[in-house]
């Protein structure tokens, strides 16, 4: 193995967390600070504040090693070679990403740098934000031979977040000077030279080692506009195949054989291609406004962004609709509702499409059952439990007698559900699937009346109401 670099990773949130297990993981000494001194303290005593595959492994495993917490930023700085920067960059209200934590965080870094320190921004951040967190620290009165600022943008997905930083398919280095850029190569060195994957214990994954993940290295800016231009894609394709989906619909063909097409061709790929009732998450909104933010500031438009966040927007409505056709009315309707989190294998409710569309249903009076295997605690600081919206520890538990199964988010579970059960949990067997875990012709031959996205309706009565198109 190469030898132990000293890193200090502010920011222990999703990314932070997941990146100081993993470069505890492949040989260096971390230190993770947080100026929340009850997270710090959770932390220490062995908690794991979030839901992510091989977390509470990983920081077990590192903990009272090559892992340590603290809230001290001044002497986390003062050990550390390298300094990544993982606080938040929430949106604000212009849909500009908020730069004040780490501006913040920069300056005091800049009061304690005492010997040269390579600060790397690891949130996602717009381009040029290197050049201020460098200004920052110059106004400080640190010299530029005594820090360098580089870039190293995560593509990590919530849930696998750990399995992607080990297996990435890319590791983006931006720096300006050969000195930084040594430093993140030795930090990576165990990944990229496929070391890590020789060890017994290693988290498995796509890569190994004849396999291991390429380095890219690029100047900052382009490694700044990488992982914009990333998620900004990635949601462009999301919008796309959800309109596809819509004309799908309109015309009665199966969305999922024409993404299966579509995904064949190479220059295309099959990833990303799953229509349902839109993204959400802690990125891909905030970072699509933020990138069409930046273009709009450097004079160029991107007005294609503000398309696909329109599309995002009118998916949700659209499923709304959805369960409305298969409803009528909402008045006293009992619904149960399966996910709650953005997606499935994570705890994470930010900007969900689930929660948008429990609210619409609580708003128009339907009585919401609820079940997500990770996501309730979150969900009930937004949406408490009440005569209204109850919580229920499994999936046949929120279906008891209810008028009908919404599914919103896609847990591996919802799609191995015993439908001959759930057929006589439920009062009426209708099911709403806003991302598509079940084939028709199944859910047809179960009896189900079953709505999904971007395929025909299928209903075992005469019942016209699976006609998608009604009002
Ligand atoms: C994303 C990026 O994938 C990751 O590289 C980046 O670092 C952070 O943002 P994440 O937000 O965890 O990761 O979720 P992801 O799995 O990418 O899904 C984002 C949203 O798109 C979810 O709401 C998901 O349900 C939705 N989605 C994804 C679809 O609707 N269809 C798809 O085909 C894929």
């Amino acid at each position: 193995m190469s030898k132990g670099v000293s890193i200090a990773v502010v920011g222990s949130g999703y990314v932070g967390l997941v990146a100081a297990a993993c470069f505890a993981e492949i040989g260096h000494s971390v230190v993770c600070v947080d100026n929340d001194e009850a997270k710090v303290r959770t932390l220490r005593e062995g908690g794991v504040p979030i839901h992510e595959e091989y977390l509470p492994e990983l920081l077990s495993r590192h903990r009272s090693n090559r892992v340590e917490f603290t809230s001290d930023l001044r002497s986390a700085t003062q050990r550390a070679q390298a300094i990544f920067i993982a606080v938040g960059t929430p949106q604000s209200q212009t849909g500009s990403a908020d730069l004040s934590y780490v501006d913040a965080v920069a300056s005091e870094i800049a009061r304690n740098i005492d010997s040269y320190k390579v600060i790397v921004e690891k949130s996602t951040v717009p381009v040029y934000t290197n050049e201020w967190i460098r200004r920052v620290i110059e106004r400080n009165g640190v010299s530029r031979e005594h820090f360098d600022v580089a870039s190293n943008p995560e593509f990590l997905r919530e849930g696998t977040a750990v399995a992607d930083f080990l297996h990435a398919d890319r590791i983006v280095l931006g720096a300006e000077t050969e000195r930084a850029a040594e430093l993140l190569k030795q930090i990576y060195l165990p990944l990229s030279s496929g070391d890590y994957y020789r060890s017994a214990d290693a988290v498995p994954g796509a890569r190994g080692e004849n396999d291991p993940p390429p380095v890219l290295l690029t100047s900052t800016k382009a490694a700044e506009i990488i992982k914009h231009a990333s998620n900004a894609f990635l949601a462009t394709k999301i919008s796309f195949i959800n309109v596809v989906a819509n004309i799908c619909e309109a015309v009665g063909a199966d969305v999922e054989e024409v993404a299966r097409g579509i995904g064949m061709d190479s220059r295309i790929g099959p990833k990303f291609l799953r229509a349902g009732v839109g993204y959400g998450g802690s990125c891909f909104p905030k970072d699509v406004a933020a990138f069409r933010y930046v273009a709009e500031q450097m004079g160029v438009d991107f007005c294609l962004l503000k398309e696909v966040e329109r599309i995002n927007e009118e998916q949700k409505r659209r499923f709304f609709h959805k369960v409305r056709s298969a409803l009528w009315t909402f008045r006293g309707k009992k619904i149960a509702v399966l996910g709650l989190a953005f997606k499935g294998g994570t705890d994470d409710i930010r900007e969900s499409p689930a929660l948008d569309i429990v609210k619409q249903l609580l708003h128009e009076g339907a009585i919401v059952t609820a079940h997500d295997p990770a996501a309730e605690g979150r969900a009930k600081e937004v949406i408490p439990p009440g005569s209204q919206m109850r919580y229920a520890d499994d999936p046949y538990t929120a279906a008891q007698d209810a008028d009908a199964l919404v599914i919103l988010n896609d847990w591996q579970e919802f799609a191995e559900l015993d439908l001959n059960r759930l057929h006589y949990t439920l009062r009426y067997p209708i099911i709403i699937d806003g991302r598509n875990l079940y084939g028709p012709a199944t859910m047809l031959e179960q009896g189900f009346t079953y709505l999904s996205v971007g395929r025909p309706g299928l209903s075992h009565t005469r019942d016209a109401a699976v006609g998608q198109r009604l009002p």
